[in-house]
């Protein structure tokens, strides 16, 4: 049985796809307030708004294509058994050949029924707009996750991370919780590393070997470090 590496990416691992990260300077929440785009009062109060912002989102996602960190990522399955729980909305992972993955804050390119989370369809073209309905009458959404809301992948991710023998985190600020909390989540003694070129607290950084790198340059160190010497 080949070892377990977990892989918890943010928005720092699309960065060099061209998707811009939310906190960086420039940042989507620069542009866009949290509270105008991103809660359920938003739509409650400005839904055309809010299908706007995602649908630049979807647009942008659709023109954009999985960068070398994505790649190799989806590579170490040659080698490992590997999951990936992504924070992200978007599908460059799974387009880079990822065959697990868990998306903690919802699919940009899926929209759910307004009144049965559970309703839950593809979208193939970039724009969602008011009046396009699920099979119950109501509103389409799209299927993120918003601040305020539960995250209902939130103990499946958890249980995973129990099981990894390597915790690989890539471009997150690790500021948005319960997400981050995964990081305290793993077995004790494994090897953790976080692979972001920003900074970071003395709590996260007395739990991980930070590579300071971008995700391409510093998953391609650390693909060298995990399959030179394979840990079976
Ligand atoms: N390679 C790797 N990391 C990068 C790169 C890059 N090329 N460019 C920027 N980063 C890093 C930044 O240093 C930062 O630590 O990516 C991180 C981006 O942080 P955030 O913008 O906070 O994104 P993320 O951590 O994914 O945010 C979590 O917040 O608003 C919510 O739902 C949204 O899922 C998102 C969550």
């Amino acid at each position: 049985m080949s070892k377990h590496i977990v892989v918890f990416t943010g928005a720092g691992v699309s960065a060099e796809s061209g998707l811009k990260t939310f906190r960086d300077s420039d940042g989507l929440w620069e542009n866009y307030p949290i509270e105008e785009v991103a809660t359920p009062e938003a739509w409650k109060r400005n839904p055309e708004l809010v299908l706007e912002f995602y649908n630049l989102r979807r647009k942008q996602c659709m023109e954009a294509q999985p960068n070398e960190a994505h790649k190799l990522i989806a590579e170490l399955e040659k080698y490992y058994k590997v999951t990936v729980i992504t924070q992200n909305i978007d599908d460059l992972h799974e387009r880079a050949g990822s065959s697990n993955v868990i998306h903690l804050h919802g699919e940009i390119m899926k929209v759910r029924s307004s009144v049965d989370e559970n309703l839950i369809y593809p979208i193939n073209k970039w724009n969602l707009e008011l009046g396009e309905k699920c099979e119950k009458g109501s509103q389409l959404r799209p299927h993120i996750v918003w601040f305020g809301e539960p995250v209902p992948m939130m103990p499946v991710a958890i249980g995973i991370t129990q099981t990894a023998d390597i915790f690989i985190v890539v471009g997150s600020s690790l500021v948005v919780y319960p997400a981050a909390s995964l990081l305290y989540y793993t077995k004790s003694g494994i090897p953790k590393y976080l692979i972001d070129p920003g900074e970071f607290s003395e709590s996260v950084l007395r739990e991980v070997i930070h590579i300071k790198k971008k995700a391409t340059e510093g998953m391609r160190e650390l693909f060298e470090i995990l399959t030179k010497n394979v840990w079976v």
